[in-house]
């Protein structure tokens, strides 16, 4: 396993829509361990390839709560295949967007189809917490952000400071605080 430095706002790639895997071989069981270890020490409590640079379709989550022990999941392909009219409101992060949180409004409950670490087809129904993650990292598949579902004054700010930031790192300054 290998720690894999994640990508941040405003990286193009997380924009890229990432491809379908056909075969969970070792090469994507190799790349689902990268994730899990580079979630953890984040710390994270999901983590899309696209967020290390790979843009296949592979997400890892683990909503466990901190006294309970580590619930990983894996899923390759994932996709909502249901999604309840009644929404929940969470404070969303992102690792590729750090040191911001917003509420983002979403279906508090969904069915995920998905294929599992040995190829096999699977469907999960979720609430709470993990149907907001659910749908927070196969957004990221599809190259969206949860800053989408903001209003477009929230969404600009926030981009211009990445961009900003960015800016500044390539001058070789330090980003200055608001
Ligand atoms: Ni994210």
């Amino acid at each position: 396993m290998a720690l894999r430095p994640i990508i941040c706002l405003p990286d193009p790639r997380l924009r890229l829509p990432s491809e379908t895997v056909e075969v969970v071989d070792a090469s994507i069981h190799a790349l689902m361990d990268d994730m899990l270890e580079t979630m953890y020490e984040a710390p994270g409590i999901g983590l899309a390839a696209i967020q290390i640079a790979v843009p296949k379709r592979v997400i890892v989550l683990d909503v466990a709560k901190n006294d309970d022990p580590p619930a990983p999941m894996c899923m390759v392909n994932p996709e909502v295949i249901w999604s309840s009219p009644e929404k929940s409101t969470y404070e969303e992060g992102c690792l590729s967007i750090p040191d911001y949180h917003e509420e983002v409004a979403r279906p508090s409950r969904v069915k995920v189809a998905y294929l599992d670490r040995n190829g096999v087809r699977q469907e999960i129904e979720a609430d709470g917490l993990l149907a907001t993650c659910l749908q927070h990292e196969i957004d990221h598949t599809n190259g969206v952000l949860f800053v989408d579902y903001l209003s477009r004054l929230k969404r600009e700010r926030v981009m211009k400071k990445f961009q900003k930031a960015a800016r500044l790192r390539e001058l070789g300054g330090e980003p200055e605080e608001e």
